[in-house]
């Protein structure tokens, strides 16, 4: 039997849930004690000015050697320190940034059966979703989200992208072209800056044939945001994912050692971070970093992650020049079909999966 047929109960919209004005959350959505965010400021001892680092691209791509190795040194640190960092003046246009996601907050706001004809199953998991894992009976995340393909080209249909607003698939359409030109310019910067041919990185992702899409997610207001998620703790399974976070609301946390730092978005940055893939390829010296997001009783929240992925067929292995005696290939090879399955039967569970197939003789 294929477990990704369908989904093993009824499909609850969340949004559904939190308009009909519970004060008390449904059970299904209790995390367990030690995975609840914790909203008092006894038992952490964290600066709340911290924040994931901000780097100006401005210059990133020009002669100048001085800016440029400034700026790449910045990318340097927070690819290895942290997995994540905002990025300004990256190109994208603010007004293409904003009609998106207020094109997607409008879709989250139509009638329910517009969404409801868009309802996904996890075969494929593209069009409306509220939930991840197959796992009958699991405890679900506060939030529904949208799911669709924009590369390769032959995944692309416009007929599993939403219908309304009226203009939201011409403004996804450019959006995802902008991104993947955007990804594809970071991702010689990330070659160059470990050392190696500014096309080894895309060229591993298999050239021209690199997958993307684009998950909408949609955070309902809750009443008891201190016992529930908007999203598990996870690490993005994919190569480099570009966020795109609500302009109002924060919720995004990133793991930084013990400690859950609460993302402060800068006005038109993308929050960019390392997925998996890419942790495999350079050997960990990048690191893929778990994050979550946290609900609020008063906001909703709409955010869109952008992923741009491996071609999917094609094993992904440490690169070999990042081989070294001292630090010999931590993971095997493995194409990112087969990877993706774990998260898509058992939903998110931190880093478990790439930390699962580090080989043992390493350690
Ligand atoms: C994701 C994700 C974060 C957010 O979709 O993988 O981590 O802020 N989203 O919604
Ligand atoms: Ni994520």
């Amino acid at each position: 039997m294929n477990k990704l047929q369908d989904w093993p109960e009824p499909i609850v919209r969340v949004q559904s849930l939190s308009e009909s004005c519970l004060n008390k959350i449904p059970e299904r959505y209790i995390k367990p004690s030690t995975e609840r965010p914790s909203f008092s400021s006894e038992n952490n001892n964290i600066d709340h000015n911290v924040n994931i680092p901000i780097i100006d691209l401005t210059g990133l791509f020009q002669a100048d050697q001085n800016v440029r190795a400034q700026i790449i040194s910045q990318i340097s640190m927070a690819c290895r320190e942290w997995g994540f960092f905002q990025i300004l003046n990256h190109g994208v246009r603010p007004e293409l940034m904003d009609q998106a996601r207020e094109g997607w907050r409008q879709f989250f706001h139509a009638p329910m059966e517009v969404k409801q004809a868009y309802a996904n199953s996890p075969k494929t998991y593209e069009g409306y979703g509220s939930r991840l894992g197959v796992e009958k009976g699991a405890i679900l995340d506060w939030s529904d989200y949208y799911f669709l393909h924009y590369r390769p080209t032959n995944l692309k249909d416009f007929n599993k992208w939403p219908p309304y607003p009226p203009s939201i698939r011409e403004v996804i359409d450019e959006y995802c072209k902008e991104l993947v030109e955007l990804c594809g310019r970071l991702m010689k910067i990330l070659s160059l800056e470990l050392g190696l041919r500014e096309d080894h990185l895309q060229n591993a992702f298999g050239g021209e044939n690199i997958g993307a899409c684009l998950r909408v997610n949609f955070y309902p207001k809750c009443p008891q945001p201190d016992l529930t998620l908007g999203l598990s703790s996870h690490s993005d399974p994919g190569g480099l994912t570009m966020l795109l976070p609500d302009d109002q609301v924060p919720g995004l946390q990133v793991r930084k050692g013990d400690n859950w730092i609460t993302v402060k978005p800068a006005k038109h940055a993308f929050i960019v971070n390392i997925g998996d893939q890419v942790q495999v390829l350079s050997n960990a010296n990048y690191k893929s970093v778990e994050h979550r997001v946290i609900v609020n009783p008063n906001q909703e929240r709409v955010s869109l992650a952008f992923f741009y992925n491996p071609k999917s067929d094609i094993p992904i292995e440490p690169v070999k020049e990042l081989i070294t005696t001292d630090k010999p290939a931590l993971y095997p090879p493995m194409t990112f079909d087969e990877y993706r399955l774990f998260i898509r039967l058992r939903g998110p569970r931190g880093k478990s999966q790439v930390d699962s197939m580090k080989s043992p003789k390493c350690y």
